[in-house]
């Protein structure tokens, strides 16, 4: 692990970047997951510049409910979800999981004026705006913004977060590890925040006419979305993917309880990377994301199995979506 310190001064956030591992071994994951029976790349590779703008432009359809439902439920129970955390000033540090923008966080950070806020992002870029933001308008909150990719460890540098911890991992990005992933994940948020828990967002089984829209929506965001993961491809790996040869799908797989994304080769064709290369059929699908969707005593049950003692759980009306404090 190494760690790169970008820029730091008084009042002015501290930005951190650890690369937890080299573009070689990126690169190495890549061509397996590309030779693989059942090709598949990991959704982290969703996200380059474009793709986390894509995800922003995600957030505001109208068919992408969850962003909308999880902010409603944080704002209708503000009170007694921080009542739960412990209240105005329990808080030592607020470690935000997947902060991006911090919009989320900013909210948390007026309810509960913690000491510190950390938030956390594949690449330290993405926090930049977002942080500049937040301590503009909290001059005396510690600022850090660590770029990390915390689906492989959650190794945050020691000294960031100090004091009672809340974590927040919002927007069901809970929901892209598999259950069997998810749980060894949050034991190890449990193990971090030791007095403090975990606040997190999961989106809750229901229609699948409901649930297929929100990954299918009809500008083709979401298909722009997954496609651009051919471009990263194509300059991580020297690979010559053709946007235009692939389709975008999106279904969901009952048995898993899980939205899947694919991209479907239109035509039969060869794709080629530096060293290697893969004839994909027509038809053939690469998988590109897991989109795991809970009941409300399912995912209760995996915060258990994570080893948290408490859990409180509040959702909206039609019960599409639950944020859960977890604890002890
Ligand atoms: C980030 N994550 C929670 C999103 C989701 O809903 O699984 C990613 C996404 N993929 C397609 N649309 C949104």
């Amino acid at each position: 692990m190494r760690e790169t310190t970008l820029a730091a001064a008084t009042g002015a956030p501290l930005f951190i970047q650890v690369y937890n591992e080299d573009q070689e071994a990126s690169r190495a994951e890549l061509r397996r997951g590309l030779t693989a029976r059942v090709p598949h790349i990991a959704p982290k590779f969703l996200y380059d510049a474009l793709g986390s703008r894509l995800f922003d432009a995600i957030t505001e359809l109208p068919e992408y409910y969850p962003t909308r439902t999880e902010a409603a439920i944080l704002d209708a129970h503000a009170e007694a979800i921080a009542a739960a955390i412990g209240g105005v000033g329990s808080v030592g540090s607020l470690v935000d999981l997947g902060a991006a923008s911090c919009a989320k966080g900013l909210r948390l950070i007026r309810l509960l004026r913690p000491q510190r806020y950390v938030a956390v992002d594949i690449s330290v870029e993405f926090l930049r705006a977002g942080l500049t933001q937040v301590q503009r308008e909290h001059p005396q909150l510690q600022v850090t913004g660590v770029g990390l990719d915390f689906s492989a460890a959650l190794n945050l540098p020691p000294a960031c977060v100090q004091g009672r911890a809340a974590y927040f991992y919002a927007g069901s990005s809970i929901g892209n590890f598999t259950p069997a992933d998810a749980v060894p994940f949050l034991a190890g948020v449990r193990a971090q925040a030791k007095a403090g828990g975990l606040l997190i967002g999961v989106d809750l089984v229901k229609a699948e006419e409901l649930l297929v829209p929100a990954y299918d929506d009809a500008l083709g965001v979401t298909a722009a979305f997954n496609l651009n993961l051919l471009l990263h491809l194509n300059r991580l790996l020297g690979s010559d993917f053709a946007v235009r040869d692939w389709r975008h799908v999106a279904l969901f797989n009952r048995e898993h309880s899980r939205i899947e994304m694919h991209l479907e080769a239109r035509r039969t064709l060869t794709l080629h990377w530096d060293g290697g290369e893969r004839k994909f059929a027509q038809g053939e699908r690469l998988h590109t994301e897991n989109s795991y969707k809970y009941s409300i005593d399912r995912f209760d049950a995996l915060l258990r199995d994570a080893g948290f003692a408490s859990t409180k759980c509040w959702t909206d009306s039609n019960r599409w979506f639950a944020v859960f404090w977890a604890s002890g």
